[in-house]
């Protein structure tokens, strides 16, 4: 099976009508992109990896060098599904060249087909500089995590009517430039609708609404690996648990030295 293409994740969408909702994951490992990757349209490289992986405490100190080779593993561990890599804080922001230079950087060294970058009218500029020079980009509006300093939290967005204009005014704007698909996260249901039918490329929400035109999750939430988690996020497993007690079990059997058993050692002919 031949790897989807960003111009079909956008004409999945067709006359303000997406039949069949995209499915997003985020993936930062080449086993996780593995098994992810069949049940997926899009695996989004998430900057959200600062918390997931490295335990920071935002996503502000994330790298180049992270998102480009956590991108270049899930690359590697998929066949099927548009990978997309977060554009990682200070990294496009300045200057449509800056953020040109970025993405081609993290497109050369991973092989993944777009890129994503928050912000709406402000990044309008940027998103069509790269789209006219090659780089398929997918737009982030509503709670935007690289903004927490400014935003001064995670809290929904879109509860007061000025809020909720600017949300859908920067997904127009994003639209216009040229995003081929947007994020739209933590925001309040009736604006996120209110965007799914503003713009004519597929949103793709979390903590949004069913009606966009896709969902995403950070895997690692939705696998029940963190302990705090967002209202949004449903947790369909609890992995956490699975981890924490085969831990237990194998310290048990290693002090107990019931492991290895007869069935794990080499033993003379
Ligand atoms: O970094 C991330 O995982 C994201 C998604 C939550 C949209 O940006
Ligand atoms: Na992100």
């Amino acid at each position: 099976m031949r790897r989807l293409t960003v111009p079909k994740i956008r004409d999945r969408k067709v006359d303000g009508v997406t039949e069949e909702p995209l499915v997003m994951l985020t993936a930062y490992t080449a086993r996780q992109a593995q098994l992810l990757d069949p049940h997926c349209d899009l695996l989004l490289v998430g900057d959200s990896l600062g918390q997931v992986i490295y335990g920071l405490p935002s996503t502000i100190p994330v790298t180049m060098e992270m998102m480009a080779n956590h991108a270049a593993a899930v690359v590697r561990g998929s066949y099927h599904s548009v990978v997309v890599v977060d554009m990682p804080f200070g990294a496009y922001e300045a200057s449509p060249e800056d953020a040109f230079d970025s993405a081609a950087r993290l497109l050369k060294e991973s092989g993944a087909a777009a890129v994503k970058l928050e912000g709406g009218e402000a990044m309008a500029e940027t998103v069509e500089f790269l789209v006219k020079r090659g780089i398929p980009v997918m737009g982030h509006v509503g709670l935007t995590p690289q903004a927490v300093n400014v935003l001064g939290g995670y809290g929904a967005r879109g509860r007061s009517d000025a809020e909720a204009e600017k949300i859908v005014g920067d997904a127009k704007a994003l639209e216009e430039a040229g995003a081929f698909a947007i994020v739209v996260e933590g925001v309040i249901e009736p604006i996120a609708i209110a965007v799914t039918k503003a713009v004519s490329c597929p949103t793709i929400g979390i903590g949004a609404s069913s009606q966009c035109d896709g969902q995403v999750l950070v895997t690692d939430d939705m696998l029940g690996m963190f302990e705090r988690v967002p209202r949004f996020v449903k947790r369909y497993e609890d992995v956490a648990t699975t981890i924490s007690e085969t831990a237990a079990k194998y310290a048990e059997e290693v002090r107990n030295r019931s492991f290895p058993g007869p069935d794990q050692l080499y033993q003379p002919k």
